[in-house]
């Protein structure tokens, strides 16, 4: 297996009572479409779903004002008697898919990645920690170092070297006699995409890269799971009318019985 390095940032939404921070989800929407969008796409987003609620809050006047702002295009097929065209965007269409051919869809990324594993694939890590998708996301964006020693030796690496990413590619001088690699992480072909202060927040907002790291994060959390808020909330909502329940069969148990003691 093997070893990166995942940080367990703290998120507002984790937890049972963890719900998503409103402000969060804008100040990451904003990077995402300052810096991330120039690459990545998010074609299972609408640009509607802006509007949805314990989102990020905006109202469709709000979600218009976006949409204008960035210019928005999708090709109609339907425009031309089927020859298609493009035309604006309307709150009902879809973000943009990927610019550059080799960088995934984030739509869905913070639940197609866990941060937390093992240990020896039992799966511990994840039932006290969480999946942690979001972890991972924010791991992968301070995970930028200068390249190890041991790489300086070998051939020049293609790409960055990172200590959350474990599936690119991985100099042979880096490997020990056992096989074992000798640093965590691998080369990742995303160069680094933020370095803090990348972004200036309407509000003021600390742009660190700590900060930045975990608001894009935590809005990429909310685009994989946008329900994830209702979800815990009906579980509480069904844990304590089983709690209560419990108690009432109980009671009605006891009182069944007791002529018969
Ligand atoms: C991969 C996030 C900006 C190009 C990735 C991955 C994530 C990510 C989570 C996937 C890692 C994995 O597969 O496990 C972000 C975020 C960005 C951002 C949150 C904005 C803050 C960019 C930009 C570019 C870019 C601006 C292009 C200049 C790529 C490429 C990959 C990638 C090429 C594939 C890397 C590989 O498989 O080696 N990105 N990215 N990204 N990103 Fe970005």
């Amino acid at each position: 297996e093997v070893e990166t390095e995942i940080h367990d940032f703290d998120f507002p939404f984790e937890g049972p009572f963890g719900s998503y921070d409103q402000m969060q989800l804008q100040r990451g929407l904003q990077i995402y479409t300052e810096i991330c969008s120039a690459c990545h796409g998010l074609e299972q987003v609408a640009y509607r779903n802006l509007a949805d609620d314990g989102g990020v809050g905006w109202n469709m006047d709000e979600v218009r004002a976006y949409i204008d702002y960035q210019g928005a295009e999708v090709f109609d097929q339907s425009l031309f008697d089927g020859e298609g065209d493009f035309r604006a965007a309307t709150p009902a269409d879809r973000f943009p898919e990927s610019g550059l051919s080799n960088a995934p869809d984030l739509s869905l990324m913070a639940k197609a990645r866990a941060g937390f594993h093992g240990p020896y694939g039992t799966g511990i890590s994840q039932f006290v920690n969480g999946m942690g998708g979001a972890e991972y996301i924010a791991s992968i964006l301070t995970g930028y170092h200068d390249e190890p020693e041991c790489a300086l030796e070998g051939e020049p690496m293609d790409g960055y070297y990172n200590v959350a990413f474990a599936a690119g590619g991985y100099p042979d001088s880096c490997i020990d006699d056992h096989g074992h690699h000798m640093v965590p992480g691998s080369w990742i072909a995303m160069a680094p995409p933020l370095y803090g202060d990348d972004v200036v927040f309407a509000d003021g907002h600390a742009s660190d890269l700590d900060h930045v790291a975990q608001d894009v994060s935590a809005f990429l959390m909310w685009t994989a799971e946008p329900k994830l808020v209702a979800r815990k909330q009906a579980g509480l909502t069904g844990f304590i009318f089983l709690a209560v329940l419990s108690v009432l069969l109980y009671l009605t148990n006891k009182r069944l019985w007791a002529p018969h003691k």
